[in-house]
């Protein structure tokens, strides 16, 4: 096993004098570290700032976030994707107004306990907001630690993950300086232990406790095995007009974006005659179809691809449509950002 005790004087160092400011570092109790941490999951630092600004300006407590209605969640929450993130927030916070009087567990384990929060995020929490030395290893921090060990086990693989925890915690510093280790590994990662493209090792504070740097090998690490395709979804996306009101409707209550608003829409790639067809299939009839532009959006396991029409409609209808202006739409509906080009004609 490497002994990692020589990184901790030389990291915390260098993040003291190098870190960058985050609204989340400003004050870090517990609420605002597990927010800012669940956003960070999917979301680059400078997307979620502002979203994380809105959320505690609408919702400054645990209590507010689990009493919060849903549409207005999901409203907070429209453009950072991956919704259940959210909606685990809202659930995990309710449990900790009933199990905790609305204070966070300091215990990492029973912070594991909550939904949403895996062994990365109460890592996380324990060690930022409580100074306990508890690893929080995310993607950044796994390529830190398999490049200085210069380790060559998959790091796609749960047992790396579980190798470079276990590495961290025999030496991991408590108080402010767990903290402060745990967002120093991840911001070294971020900027000069990078992921793309030649690391910025002649500004790495630890480069000499690097094994990956002295084998001038840092290209070779981390190992990472070929990720399996994505599968391809043809779409029909509908932008249904009747007067000055558009067609928005609800996304079955499983599945992909559960629950969220979107157009109407049609599996494969549908003629215009095909669409006439099917709306009068529901009571909805038209003359006035055009093609309205084609997108593409990649989410983790799927990607859409999508052909647009908008439809004038002779009067408004259909099971399950609701119509509504297009500031309606924008202010009330939380549209998944894979529709955001067909919002944006609106
Ligand atoms: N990535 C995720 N959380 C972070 C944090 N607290 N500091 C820097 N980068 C992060």
């Amino acid at each position: 096993m490497t002994d990692l005790k020589p990184i901790i004087e030389p990291l915390l160092l260098w993040y003291r004098a190098n870190r960058k400011e985050m609204p989340w570092r400003l004050d870090p109790t517990p609420y605002h570290v597990w927010l800012s941490e669940i956003m960070l999951q999917q979301t680059r630092i400078e997307a979620a700032i502002p979203y994380y600004e809105r959320f505690l300006a609408e919702l400054p407590t645990v209590e507010d976030l689990a009493a919060v209605p849903d549409d207005k969640l999901m409203k907070l929450w429209e453009g950072l994707g991956y919704y259940s993130r959210a909606r685990n927030l809202k659930k995990a916070a309710q449990a900790i107004v009933s199990d905790y009087g609305g204070v966070l567990p300091s215990d990492a384990e029973k912070l594991r306990k909550l939904p949403g929060i895996g062994e990365y995020t109460a890592g996380a929490i324990a060690s930022i907001a409580y100074g306990k030395p508890e690893p929080a290893v995310d993607g950044n921090v796994l390529r830190v630690l398999a490049r200085l060990c210069a380790d060559s086990t998959d790091i796609l693989l749960p047992q790396a993950k579980k190798n470079a925890a276990a590495l961290l915690s025999e030496i991991y510093p408590t108080g402010s300086d767990a903290g402060a280790f745990t967002q120093a590994l991840m911001e070294l990662g971020e900027v000069i232990c990078i992921p793309n493209g030649e690391p910025k090792c002649e500004l790495c504070p630890i480069r000499a406790c690097c094994r990956a740097f002295a084998e001038q090998a840092t290209d070779r690490y981390p190992v990472r095995s070929p990720k399996k395709g994505r599968r391809m979804e043809k779409l029909t996306v509908l932008l249904l007009r009747s007067g000055d009101a558009y067609a928005v409707c609800r996304r079955e209550k499983t599945g992909l974006l559960a629950g969220m608003w979107q157009f109407p829409n049609l599996p494969g790639h549908v003629s215009a005659e095909e669409v006439i067809c099917y709306l009068k299939s529901i009571g909805l009839f038209s003359d006035s179809i055009r093609p309205c532009g084609d997108a593409k959006h990649v989410f983790t396991h799927v990607e859409w691809e999508m052909h647009g029409y908008l439809v004038e409609c002779e009067q408004s209808g259909g099971d399950g449509f609701s119509w509504k202006t297009a500031e309606a739409i924008r202010h009330d509906c939380a549209i998944p950002t894979a529709f955001r080009f067909y919002e944006n004609l609106l």
